[in-house]
């Protein structure tokens, strides 16, 4: 993992890896939910099920939706049948390789196996054998849940550094009421990212973003455009959903994979995309305009193809509408509105001149002349500009991260309106709060 500013950060292709633990109960399906969510917030995830849990959930579902197998039985192997080396060392090897392991649901049984070092199976190997953090979110009936050995057992594992997280009050699974119930998904999703140090911090914002290029048609086959690949602003649109974002991308014709979470809006005129952008703009708190957009469009758009025996044909400009300028008056208190500037020369000054006409809360400026900056790379050499004549030269590096660097800018933007008033630290605590011990008497 990554390391930027005062948080981490999963670099491009998702390597920071949790393992999810599935033991035997009812809310076992539960722990789909939570595979979905960690990976859209690019987090890699390796199941393992108990045997109990296979009874409630086929494991077939969750290698459906995580895209690998998954861990069954001890020596199961890679495709599951006899023992072999491997698969003798596969605990060990998942154990090394792992960031985390979060257990949904943790069954009384399970509890006792972890607080008392027992180790009969995958899951439990696991445990053991791991230095990772370990995440429990307990699910069971309330008088499990309130039987002294149970509540030894949860205290042993949160002296050891073990985050057990409450169970929610409730009607349960069993008929009965109270303590017991699996905490909600999206709980003990923020308490997984806060351990992983994956920050959290745009949770509540509704991001729109703009990418790619557009495209202004002269005719049925040819178009105007711009050099674009897209790929810095589905990097803002996913970094924006990993951080907790609605996140809502307006996109040019790319070739690019939407990421997992966004809704995407595929426009392919500046007019279509100042649209487009209008309509969301209102609902949005953070606008990020990484969209190369056409400046010119023919005024006239021949029906057919312009055929080369009739000569070389006029081809009269007119401009599109600009989008950010548009968007100026519109703007509400505490709306960010950021904007990019791809130069060739005079960079700074360029991007400066852009950042006050448009009203702009910051400009990202990229110096296309640089190698590692600019179209269809996966690198950026960017500089942030602020209305305050600031200048933060940013290093070569991935476009997710400069995606990131960006999003810092605009959580500290957000904090400083007032908007936004938990600093990422408190945020943090706040989610790691769900794992600590419950204070007052447990109701029943
Ligand atoms: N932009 C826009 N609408 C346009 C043109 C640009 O919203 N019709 C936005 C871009 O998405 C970018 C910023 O304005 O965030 C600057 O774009 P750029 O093309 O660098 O600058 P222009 O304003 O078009 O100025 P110039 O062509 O003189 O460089």
């Amino acid at each position: 993992m990554a390391a930027l500013g005062n948080h981490k950060v999963c670099p491009y292709g998702a390597t920071v890896k949790v393992a999810l633990g599935i033991s035997g109960g009812i809310a076992a399906y539960k722990a789909a939910e939570l595979l979905r969510l960690l990976q859209e917030r690019g987090v890699e995830v390796q199941v393992v099920m108990t045997r109990n849990a296979c009874e409630f959930v086929a494991p077939l579902t969750f290698a459906a939706l995580s895209g690998r197998k998954v861990i069954t039985e001890m020596f199961g192997g890679e495709t599951g049948g006899a023992a072999n080396v491997e698969s003798a060392i596969e605990h060990i090897a998942v154990a090394q390789s792992i960031d985390a392991l979060v257990i949904v649901p943790a069954t009384a049984n399970l509890l006792a196996k972890m607080a008392h070092g027992i180790a009969d199976d995958f899951l439990t190997t696991l445990c053991l054998a791991t230095k990772a953090p370990l995440i429990a979110a307990p699910a069971m009936n309330v008088n499990m849940w309130e039987n002294p050995a149970t509540r030894k057992n949860v205290e042993t594992l949160r002296e050891r550094g073990v985050k057990v997280l409450a169970p929610d009050e409730g009607y349960l699974a069993c008929g009965m009421t109270g303590a017991g119930r699996l905490t909600s998904i999206e709980n003990i999703a923020q308490a997984v990212l806060a351990t992983l140090g994956v920050a959290y911090d745009l949770d509540g914002e509704h991001l729109l973003v703009t990418a790619g290029p557009t495209q202004e048609p002269w005719d049925e086959v040819r178009y105007l455009s711009n050099r674009s690949s897209g790929k810095m602003g589905y990097a803002l649109a996913e970094a924006g959903r990993r951080r907790g974002a609605r996140v809502v991308l307006v996109s040019g014709p790319t070739h690019l994979e939407p990421p997992a979470g966004v809704e995407v809006e595929c426009v392919r005129t500046a007019e279509q995309m100042a649209q487009a952008v209008l309509r969301h703009f209102e609902q949005a708190t953070v606008t990020l305009m990484a969209a190369a957009v056409a400046d010119f469009r023919p005024v006239e758009v021949h029906p057919q193809k312009l055929k080369k025996q009739e000569g070389i044909p006029a081809l009269k400009l007119e401009p599109t509408p600009d989008i950010l300028a548009m968007l100026a008056p519109r703007r509400r208190p505490g709306q960010v509105v950021v904007g990019f500037a791809a130069e060739t020369e005079n960079l700074l000054a360029n991007a400066a001149a852009k950042l006050r006409e448009k009203r702009l809360d910051f400009i990202v400026a990229n110096d296309l002349s640089q190698p590692g900056a600019g179209f269809d790379v996966d690198t950026n050499i960017a500089t942030l500009l602020f209305p305050d004549g600031r200048a933060k030269p940013l290093e070569k590096m991935s476009k997710l991260d400069v995606a990131q660097r960006i999003l810092d800018e605009v959580v500290a933007l957000r904090q400083k309106s007032g908007v936004r008033s938990q600093e990422p630290e408190e945020r943090k605590q706040k989610a790691v709060a769900h794992a600590s011990p419950p204070t007052g008497p447990q109701k029943t």
